[in-house]
């Protein structure tokens, strides 16, 4: 039987850091509530100059060194993004080139902050099923350029960066199941409200930016992570003390401490970004991880729960051995 396992992981952020501090003198704010409501202090944003795909590529070159590959291993590249580059080609195309392979398959994922691991599931499957066997599986966003710099209820909460993982096929796991989810009546709750099909004649003028009722989604967030975190321990057959790292979404310090406690698990085995990197949507799982990899927290063998909740609403869980 064929598994996927994660080979190398990499990351990238942007230099340019946001504190706290520099948002007070932007909009009506404060650093302890900052702290207090989310527990973010600073975020990453990216340079004028500077695109999703350019943080997918850095990244991607970071997990392909660790997993000590060359681009010409790859055979399928998915790039989870709400940010593309463009309307199209995808950033996994633009990606593609940038790397100079030719000729494998690739697309974007749209899942907004689940992104990443609905691109993991994904990826999973083409593994197992012998449609790929060396996968870029990155999450990449510059989410400072949908929000709306004079929204305090928005703008503290986000930041960019990107993360990716090298996916092989490996006789043993791995990944050992990929829980994805949907539910598209929540649409209007966390959403930026117009995209190509829906603008007026006039958008050219128009930007439109990330809207969300916080509380309303604080609220979703929290209850449906306690679920999949059942729904994922369940389907394995596995204890809550079988988790050796949590590696969630980072949204806010206060919906990772519930799934901690969900877990009874000791936040000293939660891979825990928000504090610097703010929410980077689907960027963030896949850059705690390959922090807790790269400071040597997360180990060969240890096995790790993913997850993560954003805008559609989306959620979703993966449940791997590093
Ligand atoms: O990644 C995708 C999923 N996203 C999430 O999971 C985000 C989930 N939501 C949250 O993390 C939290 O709801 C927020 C951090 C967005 C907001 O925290 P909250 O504790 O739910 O605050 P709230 O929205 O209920 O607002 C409380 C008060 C309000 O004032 P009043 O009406 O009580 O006078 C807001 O106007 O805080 C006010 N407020 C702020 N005050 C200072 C809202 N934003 C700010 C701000 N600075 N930046």
């Amino acid at each position: 039987m064929t598994f996927a396992r994660i080979t190398g992981t990499g990351s990238d952020l942007p230099e340019k850091v946001l504190t706290n501090a520099d948002i007070e003198a932007m909009v009506d704010t404060s650093d302890q509530w900052i702290r207090e409501r989310t527990g973010i202090r600073q975020r990453h944003i990216v340079a004028p100059e500077e695109a999703t795909s350019d943080l997918a590529e850095r990244a991607a070159r970071c997990a392909l060194e660790a997993a000590d590959r060359r681009v010409g291993d790859i055979d399928l590249i998915i790039v989870a993004t709400t940010t593309p580059d463009r309307v199209f080609p995808s950033t996994a195309c633009l990606l593609q080139q940038r790397l100079g392979i030719h000729g494998c398959a690739a697309f974007d994922i749209q899942a907004v902050c689940t992104g990443f691991v609905y691109a993991l599931g994904v990826a999973d499957k083409f593994i197992r099923c012998g449609s790929a066997r060396c996968a870029l599986v990155i999450g990449a966003e510059t989410m400072s350029r949908i929000i709306d710099w004079t929204d305090r209820s928005t703008c503290v909460l986000f930041g960019d960066g990107a993360g990716a993982v090298v996916l092989e096929a490996s006789d043993e796991p791995g990944v050992h199941s990929s829980h994805l989810h949907a539910d598209g009546h929540y649409a209007h709750l966390l959403h930026v409200p117009r995209g190509s099909s829906t603008a007026p004649d006039d958008v050219g003028a128009v930007r439109t930016f990330v809207e969300m009722k916080g509380n309303e989604v604080f609220r979703v967030a929290t209850n449906t992570l306690g679920r999949i975190v059942d729904e994922t321990l369940a389907a394995n057959n596995l204890n809550k003390s079988d988790i050796d790292w949590l590696v969630p979404h980072q949204a806010n310090i206060r919906i990772i401490e519930a799934t901690a406690r969900k877990l009874k698990m000791s936040l000293d085995n939660v891979i825990i970004t928000v504090d610097r990197h703010g929410n980077t949507s689907a960027a963030s799982v896949p850059l705690a991880l390959d922090q807790g990899v790269r400071d040597g927290r997360i180990k060969r063998g240890d096995m790790l729960l993913l997850e993560a909740f954003g805008g559609g609403f989306t959620w979703g869980s993966a449940l791997v051995t590093y």
